[in-house]
């Protein structure tokens, strides 16, 4: 069953019921002021971090789902409803939600009034322009009313939700015209301040909440003032600030109007925090004033339909621009629209936000994570080299000198968060990968001599290429008895924590270590992860080649021997005869073994066993992946580990606590499904490779949303297992590493098209039924257009490549380098 459809010209996913089985979100912003923004317009706003400078309220895990947002309500002669159905529901004649790239626009029409309401963050500007256009399609003139409504929240989200004996005093504003500031704390201790207004002039307004509800057991759907048309001018004085705005309208049949709210943030130097004079109109109780120049700027930038069209218009640019590196034309709808618009337009999500704020992740848990903004750069780094550049660079600052790492950092701090600290035995590896990858996109070497500080030693100089090296050996320097990756408080599974040991309530898994291991330095010196020895194999390549490029041929040597001699420990230790085991735990039993009661095999290792061809010459790679169609394929995509427990294993920690089918333990973690499709692609089984995708790929997932339940446009962290009660439910959906993964999956190993060192691969690994596909891709200042034929309907091989009509030796293009359009031109064979 589909709740709607997707509108590939304008690359928009439209929603043509607000019943949706969850709310379906969308992101608008990408570089200060961000927004989460549902299919009935629930969500919040916030600059830069989610935590430290929430600018809207939101209530998460709410009943029911999804109450609160920017809502506007229209009190039509006694009939009340809202645009977007939503809060309170009134059923509507017509309803539709567009949401696009930096964009959504929520259509609801009823008793002849139709209200279009666009919403979005103009680039480069710290607001959410959201235009309502008020239509009336009726026969006869209409008056009504229209309300808006935005919450404030006290800036700190974490505060604002838990320190009510303070915060409910706090609260400040300031009414001047129509619009409304929001300045709590603003005198004391904070430069930042926020506003929301419209270009009209207006009837009235509400700056407290329960003002506006009209009582406290009223809810979004019930506030007094709508209803009783008329609101009660209520000015803010702690409690819980709002702003609303009260507009009343009268259309001719046919007429429409237009107005403009902005919701917007901004930011004084210190010595221009107040205003020397108090306009004549302000409404305060305070004996100072706000400085608003940057707020009339602001307002100034987007008050008029014109400007609004301006500013949307550039927006669309700016993603067609970003949408145009990389576009392929593929015998498959589903693949174009994924690869062209929404995986892409989902990587900037991810790359932007990390792991903090979503439906499903509350924006005051985390900040930015180590692993995740790295393998995030993977999906990314094409479309904006110059931000993952200084992204890299912040991450890497945050990294210690001996190669560990800050698990997570605040954005706006950009400081490694002391509370999760640090020993998640994966974390450096992964920038590796990013360093590598950015280096592959762009050809800037440089970065290597950037110069890029450790966390324990601010001020010192150092490189980014000391940082690789000691993320290499940070690996190297801490193995285990068998001589493999010592797994410390967890690798990228962050719910396998072998030193954890924990049976009391309230101890996190991933910050808890038992104390039994305090005299070994804070976690067992037995425990090992196989899958971190196969990340190394995988990642360490690219750091020999690094070095290579360098001219450092005996640290190249040096490293490339750490390699094979990993890769032969992993042969030796980890392989259980037609798979990767997943560990040795603290007792130094295997995990993920045949000889295991319960998850006798788990997925992270074995593709990139598979892909650094670990016992490739005695058919591990074939027999790995050939176990994994076995026991963990299923109808809706690869589960993590199978048997899935039904015990709880003290010595796993958290994994073993989630009933089976759900999350690690089970779950179809679609991130590692990426790995698992990379790494048949590599085999050369373009076939599995792609059942794989498209079991997954949300395009695909389109005609069973209702049963898969998460948005059809974005993948999710997790769909429910074959275990699950919920077989096939997506959950966690946006946020999460399974974008940037899927993205390099199907671009680089299916379609084959991957920047290296040297130049760019083209080597597909595709459905044997298809004729071929077509692809541009922009790398390195140049364009290449690239047809792939494939006549003899194979999975893979590259027959012959040709550069503009020459032929090339092997499957990489060199790079021309002369800003020019080049054809390439490949036939399989
Ligand atoms: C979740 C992981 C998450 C971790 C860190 C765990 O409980 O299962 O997916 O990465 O917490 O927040
Ligand atoms: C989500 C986390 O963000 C990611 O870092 C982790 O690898 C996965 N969960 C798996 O546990």
């Amino acid at each position: 069953m589909k709740f709607g459809y997707f509108d590939d010209l304008r690359k928009e996913y439209v929603i043509n019921t607000p019943r949706t089985p969850y709310p379906w979100i969308n992101y608008l912003g990408n570089q200060g002021f961000f927004s989460l923004i549902s299919n009935t317009a629930g969500g919040y706003s916030f600059y830069m971090d989610a935590r430290l400078r929430r600018i809207t309220r939101y209530r998460y895990n709410n009943v029911p789902l999804d109450m609160g947002g920017r809502y506007f309500y229209i009190n039509d002669n006694g009939t009340i409803w809202n645009p977007g159905w939503s809060p309170v529901k009134t059923e509507l004649d017509e309803y539709e939600c567009r949401h696009g790239m930096g964009y959504t626009i929520i259509k609801g029409k009823k008793n002849g009034l139709k209200a279009e309401v666009t919403f979005f963050v103009p680039q480069n500007y710290d607001g959410e322009v959201q235009q309502v256009v008020l239509t009336n399609e009726g026969t006869e003139a209409k008056s009504f009313s229209i309300f808006s409504i935005a919450e404030w929240c006290l800036w700190d989200a974490q505060d604002d939700c838990t320190n009510f004996q303070r915060n409910f005093s706090t609260g400040r504003v300031e009414i001047e015209g129509s619009t409304i500031y929001h300045v709590t704390e603003y005198r004391d201790r904070r430069n930042h301040y926020a506003f929301y207004t419209v270009n009209d002039e207006i009837d009235g307004y509400d700056t407290d909440r329960d003002s506006f509800l009209g009582s406290i057991y009223n809810g979004w759907d019930n506030p007094e003032t709508v209803k009783a048309d008329k609101p009660s001018n209520s000015f803010a004085d702690g409690w819980s600030p709002v702003a609303s705005h009260y507009k009343k309208v009268t259309l001719a049949p046919g007429e429409s109007k237009t107005l403009i709210y902005i919701l917007g943030y901004a930011e004084n130097p210190q010595d221009k925090k107040f205003a020397s004079e108090k306009p004549a109109n302000l409404l305060t109780r305070e004996t100072w004033v706000l400085n608003k120049e940057k707020a009339y700027a602001m307002i100034d930038k987007y008050n008029t339909p014109e400007k609004v069209a301006a500013g949307l218009e550039e927006l669309r640019t700016t993603w067609d621009k970003l949408l145009s590196i990389f576009k392929v034309d593929t015998p498959d709808d589903k693949v174009n629209r994924m690869v062209n618009i929404w995986n892409q337009y989902q990587c900037m999500v991810t790359f932007n936000l990390s792991r903090s704020a979503s439906y499903f992740e509350s924006g005051i848990g985390r900040g930015m994570g180590f692993r995740d903004s790295n393998q995030d750069i993977l999906g990314f780094v094409h479309q904006i080299p110059e931000r993952a550049r200084e992204r890299l660079i912040d991450i890497a600052s945050t990294q210690l000198s001996d190669g560990g790492c800050y698990h997570q950092y605040q954005p706006l701090t950009k400081k490694g968060n002391a509370d999760i600290g640090g020993d998640f035995s994966d974390d450096p590896l992964w920038m590796i990968l990013s360093v590598a990858a950015y280096i592959k996109e762009t050809g800037d070497w440089g970065i290597l001599d950037a110069n890029v500080p450790f966390d324990d030693d601010p001020d010192g100089k150092h490189t980014m290429l000391e940082h690789l090296d000691v993320s290499f050996y940070h690996i190297v320097n801490n193995l285990g008895p068998h001589g493999l990756p010592l797994a410390m408080r967890a690798d990228w599974n962050d719910c396998i924590n072998l030193s954890c040991f924990s049976d009391t309530p309230g101890e996190s898994f991933q910050t808890y270590t038992n104390p039994k291991f305090k005299a070994e330095g804070g976690y067992s010196k037995v425990a090992e992860s196989a899958f971190v020895a196969a990340l190394f194999t995988y990642t360490g390549p690219a750091y020999v080649g690094i070095l290579e490029h360098l001219g450092k041929a005996d640290e190249a040597a040096k490293a490339q021997a750490e390699i094979d001699k990993m890769k032969k420990n992993t042969m030796e230790s980890a392989f259980d005869g037609d798979w990767f085991i997943r560990a040795y735990d603290a007792n130094g039993e295997k995990m993920g073994s045949k000889e295991c009661e319960e998850g006798k095999i788990f997925i992270e290792p074995q593709g990139f066993a598979v892909m650094s061809e670990i016992g490739k010459d005695v058919g591990a790679d074939i027999k790995t992946l050939n176990s994994i169609d076995k026991y963990l394929n299923c109808e809706f995509g690869l589960v993590l580990n199978n048997p899935a427990y039904t015990k709880y294993y003290i010595q796993y920690g958290e994994i073993s606590t989630y009933p089976g089918g759900y999350k690690e333990n089970a779950g179809i973690f679609t991130h590692n499904n990426a790995w698992i499709i990379c790494a048949e692609a590599y085999a050369g089984r373009g076939d599995k490779a792609f059942e794989y995708y498209s079991k997954i790929a949300p395009a695909f997932t389109e005609e069973t949303s209702d049963i898969h339940k998460t948005e059809p446009y974005v993948y999710g962290q997790m769909i429910g297992g074959k275990d699950a009660k919920n077989f096939g439910q997506g959950k966690n959906s946006w946020l999460t590493g399974t974008a940037a993964w899927n993205m390099v999956a199907i671009s680089q190993y299916i379609l084959g098209v991957k920047p290296e060192f040297d130049g760019l691969r083209v080597d597909p690994s595709i459905p044997a039924a298809w004729d071929g596909f077509t692809a541009t891709r922009q790398f390195r200042g140049d364009t290449y257009e690239i047809t792939i034929k494939n006549p003899d309907h194979v999975n893979k091989g590259v027959k012959s490549l040709t550069v503009d009509g020459a032929a090339v030796d092997g499957c990489i293009v060199p790079v021309a380098g002369d800003g020019k359009t080049h054809k390439v031109e490949v036939v399989l064979g």
